[in-house]
């Protein structure tokens, strides 16, 4: 099929005189009398709220208003196998059938006062049992549509879509086709059964007197798809979340997807990202209203850093009576800084903190200086993780401080708090579980 267009025209018949459904009637046995005139090709349209009925998915409720607003719920929750997104009272959920939409498509309108409707069970086989019923009765071979309404993200208002269908091609795909131009039509997919769904309301309206239309004049090919086939899967939506629900969820999993990462791949880290993820991790608190820490990115002068931190840790190592092969084997796990994309190392600078003339005071006021460092170089892995990156804080420099200082040009009053190794996963950072509370809180 070249086009999907009916250049002659359509025309939509709404098909009236349909009775008000209950449970346990021939839907097809009513169609047939109400539009004996269908012919080969016609696609029937319905509301899936008729086929609701007569297929007997309707809940009674209680007719007080807060009653039967919480029993409604309940059953939006019971149709839903994921909640996508909350506005005030409103659920969007993904149903059982995978369809988005507000409210599992439960519906309170055009049924009684007492009574909500569900949707069909599965929309697909009610579509193609009335397809046959038709054929049976009739004689003529139609599409059938069932519809329900629903809301659209980015625009305002909703339309009918297809919920079921049979007989029909569901999407057109124009993939690898020419326009008028010449374009290459290269990802159009047109949504045939929904432009139906959507078309027909037209003529059948919202207050329930017609809920089926006729849609003649399109030509339409059964390829043995249906609705089913219109529902994106979740996986592949860019939109698969709310806004709001995707922002909680990604400061949720801010710290749980932070962890201490040894080995990276050759990507190199962007710079800028690197900026920002210093200049988020230097927002930490800090106390007296002072900015005590400061990053170092180490870059020219890493392999004199690591050559000078590693003969002391050798010597040191010496001292306490370790052979050169012990050492060796040592120094050579603690490779991780050669391996890095890229080396920052937090420092703490202690200007602002107060003087104590006691050693209780003294070494309180050490303390929380210290806390405050660490609350910095916790804040950039968890920047850098946020953005995918990965780090490790590893604690070589606080052994060697002298050298560091030494190598890196630093002032005396600079005290190293470690380094963080930073570079890109091997595997893509995923966030654990949060631990257990176990004796890590207490409530006194
Ligand atoms: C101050 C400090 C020093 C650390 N030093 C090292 C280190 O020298 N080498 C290393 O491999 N990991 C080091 N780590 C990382 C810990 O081993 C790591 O945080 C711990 O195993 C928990 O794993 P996780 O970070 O993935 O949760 C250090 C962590 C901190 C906070």
């Amino acid at each position: 099929m070249a086009d999907h267009s009916a250049p002659g025209g359509i025309e939509l018949l709404p098909v009236p005189g349909l009775p008000e459904f209950r449970p346990g009637d021939d839907l097809a046995a009513a169609l047939a009398d109400a539009a004996p005139w269908l012919r080969d090709g016609d696609v029937v349209v319905v509301t899936s709220k008729v086929v609701s009925k007569v297929e007997g998915r309707l809940v009674t409720v209680p007719t007080d208003p807060e009653e039967r607003d919480a029993v409604r719920r309940r059953w939006v929750e019971a149709e839903s196998v994921r909640v996508l997104a909350r506005k005030s009272r409103t659920l969007i959920t993904q149903n059982k059938l995978g369809i988005v939409q507000a409210a599992s498509g439960v519906d309170a309108s055009n049924v009684a006062g007492d009574e909500i409707a569900l949707l069909p069970v599965d929309p697909d086989a009610s579509a193609v049992a009335l397809r046959a019923d038709l054929l049976a009765r009739l004689g003529v071979t139609v599409g059938v549509v069932v519809t329900d309404t629903m809301g659209r993200a980015w625009r305002v208002g909703q339309t009918d879509a297809a919920i079921g269908s049979a007989g029909l091609a569901v999407v057109h795909r124009y993939r690898g086709q020419v326009d008028g131009q010449g374009n290459e039509l290269v990802v159009t997919e047109v949504a045939v059964a929904d432009e139906i769904a959507a078309a027909a309301d037209l003529v059948k309206g919202k207050l329930g007197a017609t809920p089926v239309a006729v849609l003649r004049g399109l030509s339409i090919e059964d390829d043995g798809s249906t609705a089913r086939d219109l529902t994106r899967p979740i996986e592949d939506d860019l939109f698969r979340l709310g806004t709001e629900e995707a922002i909680a969820q990604g400061r949720a999993e801010a710290v749980l997807v932070r962890r201490s990462v040894r080995a990276f791949t050759d990507e190199p880290v962007d710079p800028a990202l690197l900026r920002r993820a210093v200049a988020a991790a230097l927002t930490a608190p800090a106390p007296h209203h002072t900015r005590p820490v400061r990053f170092v990115h180490v870059r020219s002068r890493r392999a004199a850093l690591l050559t000078a931190m590693r003969d002391r840790w050798e010597a040191d190592l010496r001292a306490d009576g370790w052979d050169d092969e012990r050492i060796a084997r040592r120094v050579k796990r603690g490779d991780l800084l050669h391996g890095a994309t890229e080396v920052v190392l937090p420092f703490l600078v202690r200007e602002g903190a107060h003087d104590y003339p006691d050693t209780r005071r003294a070494s309180a006021e050490v303390t929380m200086f210290t806390v405050a460092g660490g609350a910095a170089v916790q804040g950039l892995l968890v920047a850098l993780a946020a953005e995918g990156v990965a780090s490790c804080w590893v604690s070589s420099t606080i052994f060697c401080a002298d050298v560091v200082r030494r190598v890196l040009d630093l002032p005396d009053g600079w005290e190293p708090l470690g380094a963080v190794a930073v570079g890109h996963p091997v595997e893509p950072l995923v966030p654990r579980a949060p631990r257990d509370l176990d004796e890590g809180f207490l409530e006194l």
